[in-house]
């Protein structure tokens, strides 16, 4: 049997932009193709001559500059463009700008003949993948958000620096917005297959405080260096090997809720399984009272911002 040749194209060549495209690399050997596309396009040239030197010793991918019209056959198209976050900026100051450089970038990929998965991580990046399916019209199963997963990465790091083990034994989500009104479901958290409630000897402000560390953690490391890129480029290609790799996994990501959590019309984030058909379930953890109302209000922000997004 010939092996599926499998395609991705990059919208946005930035810093998370590029810091994907070398991460996908070392993630999966299953990319035959990377095409970069950016209004900078010397960048995205020299960006895919410079990853396509690393080929040799990865998998033998051909990287190319190339346009919209290259959607038409990829598996999956990335979606990271637009401004990224000042320091002191929120990712929702960001929303009117994005929204409208989106409105450019997902017809023309819809134009194409594209038919694949799109992977959006653009702040703020539950409005943006929810305007990504809007504007595209695709099966929501079809589009994909970033969402919590970086938050949960960020999560797991603090969380066993705290409990002095390997972040490898630690299994625990951050939910609802990429943003201010996130909240970690810490009732459904483990650490080594232990509910973390029962292993940690944490007080309630411990706890708070913990959550709290997750959400500054983007903002200190934009007042340090600029910007934050590697990580939530190692989500987003955690993600496409997901799809590429039909791996049946379950990651923290921006998924379509359709009355799960109690919410609706949105994509927030939420733990869900993903394949190469895409989102194909959304987990649905029983949450505590207290969480189930962090979520409402996580829900209520995202349609108050969505619904005076200005295109
Ligand atoms: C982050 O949390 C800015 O959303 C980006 O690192």
């Amino acid at each position: 049997m010939i092996k599926r040749r499998h395609k991705v194209l990059l919208v946005g060549d930035g810093a998370v932009g590029s810091s994907f495209a070398y991460s996908l690399l070392q993630t999966t050997q299953e990319v035959d193709e990377l095409v970069i596309v950016d209004l900078n396009k010397d960048k995205a040239d020299g960006d895919a001559m410079d990853l396509q030197d690393i080929t040799p010793l990865e998998a033998p991918t051909i990287i190319r500059s190339g346009e919209y019209a290259d959607a038409a056959d990829a598996d999956v198209a990335v979606i990271t463009a637009g401004v990224p976050r000042k320091p002191g900026e929120t990712r929702l100051d960001l929303v009117n700008k994005n929204a409208k450089i989106l409105s450019t970038i997902v017809q023309p990929i819809v134009d194409s003949g594209f038919h694949g998965i799109f992977v959006v991580s653009s702040n703020p990046v539950d409005i943006l993948t929810t305007l990504t399916q809007r504007m595209s019209g695709f099966p929501k199963n079809r589009v994909i958000g970033t969402g919590t997963s970086l938050d949960s990465a960020r999560l797991n790091v603090i969380l066993a620096e705290k409990l002095n083990v390997p972040v490898s034994e630690i299994d625990a989500h951050i939910m609802g917005e990429h943003g201010d009104t996130s909240f970690a479901a810490f009732d459904e958290a483990t650490v080594n297959g232990q509910p973390l409630k029962e292993v940690a000897n944490f007080t309630a402000t411990n706890y708070a405080g913990i959550e709290e560390m997750v959400k500054e953690r983007g903002g200190k490391i934009i007042a340090r260096k600029g910007a934050t890129f590697y990580g939530v480029a190692k989500c987003l290609a955690y993600i496409v090997k997901a799809i590429l790799e039909n791996r049946n996994v379950t990651l923290p990501i921006s998924a379509p809720l359709n009355g799960e959590y109690g919410v609706s019309d949105l994509y927030l984030g939420v733990p869900a399984v993903i394949n190469t058909s895409g989102i194909v379930k959304v987990i649905e953890h029983d949450l505590s009272e207290e969480e189930s109302k962090k979520m409402a209000h996580s829900a209520a922000k995202m349609k108050e911002v969505l619904d005076g997004v200005e295109l």
